[in-house]
């Protein structure tokens, strides 16, 4: 797309080299005590790091947070770091919001986990459905078990074996969903470690916004159920074109096979998430990482007539374990945070906050690249902003796979963080919390600004 062989995304290679060597730099030089801490703990970890993931962040060591509150990191080399990345979604929130922090405070003093309800889950339940919608709910430890628990049900009430689900989708480290398309035909992902099962089996891709696609999946009449997100936001950011939901809605029911709607991004998008603010009507509804304000929590939904079949299924199945469950799901700390996140947090003007610095933050950016005549777009959905490295917009997963410009981003992230701006790893996200500030969001443009005035030179006024 915008890369040659001389230039990537619009600049050319020397310049993105010498810029990234000199914030790696940079960042190398301001961290030492991180540098020393990782020297004599690391060795302990696998690869150094106590989860694979942390070891893909671009910089040259990471750093070590000595404390997190609201939208600000503080490292332990005494870097105040504005927070946009907010643990990938988990803190989308906010550090420890207050009513959570009450909550893990009250509950520590009551026990963790009894493998028995408690009020505070009586109360979750009814918060869940006054925000999201008629679902009989159940509660899992991470959006990847949710969603697997939602794919058997949808697999055991309608008796097919597959899930239809979109080129460059993420839905955790569901197996089922590791496939992709290669020239029209639906794979396994390369990489997968140890991944010895044909997921074709029980899988079938089809491009985002590609309703034909779609209709020729479901049309072999082996489709259990549709899982998406709503917007493609692990995949740069993909919107739905107008009437691709409503579309999706009338072939999974022409089909006879379940939509599974995944809010675990897309809950930024406003209260009730992105079903609540388009209209969406899913059978089954899934949203995990920071619908308990940071404590590991998922919920996945079914509405009552999937429960009835769900019900009538179980009434015939051979008894022994169903394959569902974790023992650390619906805890009574989980439940506490759930509970106070849904009625004290997930609040109208938590949210109208939220969307009103996203957008501050999405028009800056891009006037940013604008100015700079970068050949880059900005994409928002709510509280959550992308930038990506090429033009838009984007249709699919297969675009966005050409626009992911994983050398321009990692030069970029490093030189944000120099600048004390955190966001996300692997692509470009920002969020906007509760507690982030204008002053934040205007920093994270101004050195947004600055770094394309080193990539861009050429284009300065
Ligand atoms: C849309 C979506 N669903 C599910 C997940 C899985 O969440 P977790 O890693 O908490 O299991 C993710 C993670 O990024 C996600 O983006």
């Amino acid at each position: 797309m915008t890369t040659t062989t001389d230039s990537i995304a619009g600049i050319p290679r020397p310049r993105l080299r010498a810029i990234a060597t000199r914030e790696a730099e940079r960042y190398a030089t301001s961290r030492p005590k991180a540098a020393q801490a990782l020297k004599q703990g690391a060795v302990h970890w696998l690869n150094g790091v106590p989860m694979h993931w942390m070891a893909d962040w671009p910089m040259p060591h990471l750093p070590l947070v000595a404390k997190a509150q609201g939208a600000k990191l503080t490292d332990i080399d005494g870097h105040r770091i504005d927070d946009f990345c907010l643990g990938d979604t988990g803190s989308m929130f906010g550090h420890s919001p207050t009513p959570v922090a009450q909550a893990i405070k009250a509950q520590a003093a009551r026990g963790l986990t009894y493998m028995l309800p408690t009020e505070a889950a009586m109360d979750a339940g009814r918060l869940l459905t006054q925000r999201f919608g008629d679902f009989r709910w159940q509660i899992a430890t991470t959006a990847t078990d949710a969603n697997r628990f939602a794919l058997r049900v949808a697999r055991a009430v309608t008796g097919r074996p597959k899930v239809l689900v979109f080129n460059g989708c993420y839905h955790g480290t569901v197996d089922d969903t590791m496939v992709e398309l290669a020239n029209g035909t639906t794979v396994n992902r390369a990489g997968l470690v140890g991944q010895v099962q044909d997921l074709t089996k029980g899988a079938t891709v089809a491009e985002f916004n590609d309703l034909a696609g779609v209709e020729a999946a479901l049309q072999k009449g082996d489709v259990a159920a549709i899982l998406t997100e709503p917007v493609m936001t692990n995949s740069c950011m993909v919107l739905p074109d107008p009437g691709f939901h409503q579309g999706l809605r009338d072939l999974a029911t022409k089909h006879g096979a379940l939509l599974i709607i995944d809010e675990t991004h897309t809950i930024s998008s406003g209260l009730g998430g992105y079903t609540a603010v388009h209209g969406l009507n899913p059978d089954m509804f899934v949203v995990g990482k920071c619908v308990a304000g940071g404590m590991p929590t998922a919920v996945w939904g079914m509405r009552p007539a999937v429960a009835d079949r769900f019900a009538a299924y179980n009434a015939t199945r051979a008894d022994g374990h169903s394959g569902m469950g974790t023992t650390l799901s619906a805890t009574a700390m989980q439940c506490a945070c759930l509970s106070a996140t849904l009625a004290q947090v997930m609040t109208p003007e938590n949210y109208a906050h939220m969307e009103a610095g996203a957008e501050r933050l999405s028009s800056g950016l891009a006037k940013a690249i604008a100015k700079h005549k970068a050949p880059w777009h900005v994409v928002r959905v709510g509280a959550r902003v992308e930038f990506i490295c090429a033009p838009g917009p984007l249709r699919n997963g297969s675009e966005a796979h050409h626009a992911h410009q994983p050398e321009v981003e990692a030069a970029v992230h490093t030189a944000l963080l120099n600048r004390g701006c955190l966001i996300a790893p692997f692509h470009n996200m920002m969020l906007v919390s509760p507690a982030t500030t204008d002053r934040q969001i205007d920093r994270l443009i101004a050195a947004f600004d600055a770094i394309l005035t080193d990539l861009f030179p050429e284009s300065q006024p």
